[in-house]
């Protein structure tokens, strides 16, 4: 029998079918991520209906684009199929080159219109560059399929503060508010929707959840990538517009907020953008940045560049809860470890009545972390005695796996998560324009006098400068221990 808690599709999913219009369908994205992620929502029964007109600037064939979605799902597709499952799929795929012009786009969706059961919706996905976004926009216009539609738009939403806002002008021009969907990934990751859960479906954290118990914040996501194969994109963007301004601000936004007056985009957005608000401005001095050191030899990168291909920084969010607790962000690429983590540390007790030498503090203070790896997980540290005669103190920890429920298999990808929700016309996981433009104003600071890139190794944790940003702390990872694998049963849902 399945459990209560697994999806049922039809349940979850829009009731009307869907036409997906895919700008730059052949990229890297959408092989990657979004042709795998709407195959999995058609298949298994998300969407009553799902057409997709893929659009891209190569003059390809609607028979050579079904090849690279099919290889697309080959290769990144890990759920079970048939051949029927595909051939399905593939008969509702159509694509025009963006050459053809609007006129040719129109005609497409008319006619995958006009096969739907029922009147459809339409949703626009853009996963196009920064600088394509406006022209996708306005052939969307040219061709009349701004009615009845959604737009979702990949990041980052301009370069700064300046572009952010000429972004948004530019899209409200065209689209209400209400059709736009800015997506962020990170948002739709279930480990991420579970910090939420924690803090505000228990009532045993949130009391202890300011700065009269938490000394500081780290929110850690270092990437074993390299970024050859990416290197226009990277260039012009660097790992501060690339991660911190969308992802981790995000995230950092769901572990600092008050609790909203209700699980709904409005009083979400709300208390998100007032943490935005509270946020102090970037200082230069606030920030080390780093280059690994073959960056520059990529095809395509400035000999002399210095995009930063590493990023740590602490900052501020000045409020009741936050006021002198420092939150300490790092991501970049070619690191140690790939992880994605936020570690909370607690104060540590005010005096000490374990002999010296018993170990008590010796390992950093007691922490709370969840690792928003795809299969989430949540552990909290502390010391406790080890076992034996004397006082000896150990730095133990209590660990949930969501891979130990049965649960892990209902995930539904990040983009999955976000498609879908966006098809619902549900905002709740979606960035705002007023969200963003406040990043980038807090960003000002930092965007106009970038200290230099100081260089690092790869498969190292960054430059060396890393240590003194965080003293006399340190950084959390590479944790000192590993995650214990579990002894006992493993929980089934049944
Ligand atoms: C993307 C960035 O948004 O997120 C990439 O452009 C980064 O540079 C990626 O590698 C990380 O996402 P995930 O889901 O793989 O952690």
């Amino acid at each position: 029998m399945r459990a209560a808690h697994n999806l049922l599709p039809k349940d979850v999913g829009p009731k009307v079918p869907q036409v997906v219009i895919l700008f730059g369908a052949s990229g890297d994205l959408s092989q990657r991520k979004l042709i795998p992620g709407l195959f999995r929502l058609a298949t298994q029964g998300f969407i009553p209906q799902c057409f997709i007109v893929g659009t891209a600037l190569e003059d390809i064939s609607r028979d050579e684009f079904i090849k690279l979605a099919r290889n697309a799902v080959d290769s990144f597709y890990d759920h079970p199929f048939t051949e029927e499952d595909w051939e399905k799929f593939a008969d509702q795929i159509d694509f025009v080159s963006v050459q053809s012009g609007p006129e040719a786009l129109r005609g497409a969706v008319e006619k995958a219109q006009e096969r739907c059961d029922s009147a459809p919706k339409l949703l626009h996905y853009l996963s196009v560059p920064p600088k394509a976004a406006l022209a996708s926009i306005k052939t969307i216009a040219d061709a009349g399929l701004v009615e009845n539609s959604r737009v979702i738009m990949e990041k980052p939403f301009g370069t700064d503060l300046e572009s952010a806002i000429d972004l948004n002008k530019e899209i409200h021009k065209v689209f209400d508010e209400t059709q736009v969907f800015r997506i962020d990934h990170f948002l739709g990751k279930e480990p991420a929707q579970n910090i939420l859960a924690f803090r505000f479906a228990n009532g045993l954290f949130e009391p202890i959840w300011n700065r009269n118990f938490i000394d500081h914040i780290q929110i850690d996501v270092p990437e074993t990538l390299e970024v050859a194969g990416r290197s226009d994109f990277y260039e012009a963007t660097g790992a501060y517009r690339d991660m911190v301004v969308t992802h981790l601000f995000q995230i950092m936004a769901f572990v600092a907020m008050e609790a909203p007056t209700a699980l709904a985009p409005g009083p979400i957005s709300e208390e998100k953008n007032k943490v935005f608000r509270s946020m102090v401005p970037i200082q230069p001095d606030d920030v080390v940045r780093g280059q690994y050191g073959e960056y520059r030899d990529i095809p395509g990168v400035d000999i002399e560049s210095d995009t930063e291909t590493f990023i740590a920084l602490r900052c501020a969010i000045d409020n009741w809860r936050w006021a002198g607790v420092p939150f300490y962000l790092r991501t970049g690429k070619a690191l140690a470890e790939g992880q994605r983590i936020v570690s909370i540390a607690f104060r540590e007790p005010p005096k000490s009545m374990f002999p010296e030498g018993s170990g008590v503090g010796t390992q950093g203070p007691d922490h709370l972390t969840f690792d928003l790896a795809d299969a989430a997980k949540v552990s909290l540290s502390f010391y406790g005695k080890r076992p034996g005669p004397g006082m000896r103190l150990d730095k133990l920890s209590m660990q949930f796996s969501m891979d130990e429920t049965g649960m892990q298999r209902d995930v539904l990808e990040a983009y999955e998560r976000l498609i879908l929700d966006a098809m619902l016309g549900e905002h709740t996981l979606f960035t705002t324009a007023e969200g963003i433009e406040r990043l980038w104003e807090v960003s000002e600071p930092l965007l106009q006098s970038p200290p230099p890139t100081r260089p690092y190794a790869i498969g190292s944790w960054g430059p060396n400068a890393i240590h003194q940003l965080v003293a006399p702390n340190a950084w959390r990872l590479p944790f000192e221990r590993e995650w214990r694998e579990p002894l006992g049963e493993v929980f089934d849902d049944h």
